[in-house]
């Protein structure tokens, strides 16, 4: 790839990385991902905000080359995490008048993680403008995004908000601008579900704090750009939202099927109610889509035997997933089979404090499921379809 004229002397810079298939060696990148670094020529100064990934080192400073950059004054970290902090030192030593440019906490992260010297910052307060001459950007904290210390840039006058991961979607492609592309939804959505959906109220905050501003054009850290912003900020307005839509997410795992049986008659009483459902079969879910799906789903069903005396360990995987992710879901169960007692259904409640949901009624079976246990889950159906009521889907901004 070649840098990229966003705007008259606004240049991404950054490197696309098609084949990347995990991230944190936890998330699942089945459309690989990019790390964006922009590039703001001024009339006096130039800036770059954020970096890459250290493998792409090489691409960032060949495109930064390739368009004759031989000073840079400022190097703005919106965030301090690796993929887009962990060139900084060799961008530093490339042009060494260039400062960093970032808030206290970000200064003391990166100096933590690598090892950059004081002398190289410039720390700037919430709200401070930095003139490039005839440009001016200026920052806004947004805390917990998903760390502590991150913060957006918005450039004024061309109204291009740099708003690092926030926003952002891995998703590899070669086109710089996005519209409103259905690919782009999804997967911007799942990477909000991967990323900040434990964030949701700061991420509403930050969304009020954005509101006042001209923005024509949301530049993220990850993916495409955002040439027509309402669409990703109405979906986000959505996600972060309390609503929640008539669904219901299965996560499942059976050796022997007989919880999956429990399952596929949950599934039918569900659908004769009109209530759409999701299952999962743990052995082969991309947890990317299965924390998608929570987004905005009315209810989870956790569906597993019991192993030994336990749930079975890739059903308490997914539950220890679900209250890591703490999503906005307000019903929540337990389903599945069982050989000679255990524990289950009481270490299941006991690993899901972060969840606000009331508890249904749950369907536990000795063996193979008869007519009772089926009937006990027709009742099952009955409750959620009970609750649902009322619940449409979130149409928000997406396809
Ligand atoms: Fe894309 Fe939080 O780093």
């Amino acid at each position: 790839m070649t840098a990229r004229e966003m705007l008259p002397g606004i240049f991404e810079v950054g490197a696309i990385d098609w084949d990347r298939r995990l991230f944190d060696e936890l998330i699942p990148l089945p459309q690989g991902t990019s790390y964006n670094s922009y590039l703001i020529r001024g009339s006096e100064k130039t800036l770059l905000i954020d970096t890459v990934d250290p493998p792409f080192a090489r691409t960032l400073l060949d495109h930064l080359d390739s368009l004759g950059v031989k000073t840079i004054d400022y190097v703005v970290a919106n965030h301090a995490e690796q993929d887009h902090s962990g060139t900084l030192g060799t961008l530093l030593a490339r042009y060494p008048m260039a400062r960093v440019v970032t808030n206290a906490k970000c200064r003391d992260m990166l100096k933590d993680l690598l090892l950059i010297p004081d002398d190289r910052f410039q720390v700037i307060q919430d709200r401070e403008k930095l003139s490039l001459g005839d440009r001016t950007v200026e920052f806004l904290f947004a805390p917990w995004v998903h760390w502590p210390e991150t913060m957006l840039t918005y450039l004024h006058g061309d109204g291009v908000l740099f708003s690092c991961d926030l926003f952002g979607s891995h998703y590899a492609t070669s086109v710089l601008f996005t519209d409103e592309d259905p690919v782009v939804y999804e997967a911007a959505k799942r990477y909000y579900a991967e990323i900040m959906m434990p964030f949701r109220s700061s991420i509403r905050e930050h969304l009020q704090t954005i509101a006042p501003l001209e923005i024509r054009i949301i530049a993220p850290s990850h993916g495409p750009v955002y040439r027509k912003p309402a669409f990703i900020l109405s979906a986000y307005r959505d996600w972060v939202s309390d609503r929640v839509e008539n669904r219901v997410v299965i996560p499942y795992v059976s050796m022997h099927g007989s919880t999956a049986a429990m399952v596929r008659c949950l599934v039918d009483a569900l659908v004769a109610r009109k209530i759409p459902v999701q299952p999962f079969n743990l052995t082969a879910t991309d947890t990317g889509e299965l924390a998608k799906a929570l987004v905005d789903a009315a209810t989870l069903v956790v569906a597993t035997p019991t192993t030994l005396f336990s749930p079975h360990p890739k059903a308490m995987y997914a539950v220890y997933l679900v209250n890591l992710l703490r999503p906005k879901i307000r019903w929540v169960t337990v389903i599945g089979s069982y050989g000679w007692g255990g524990k289950t259904l009481q270490m299941i409640k006991e690993n899901l404090p972060h969840l606000k949901a009331e508890f249904l009624e749950p369907v536990m079976v000795k063996g193979f499921p008869k007519a009772e246990d089926l009937a006990a889950l027709d009742r099952l159906a009955d409750a959620i379809a009970e609750r649902h009521r009322g619940l449409g889907s979130l149409g928000g901004g997406g396809p």
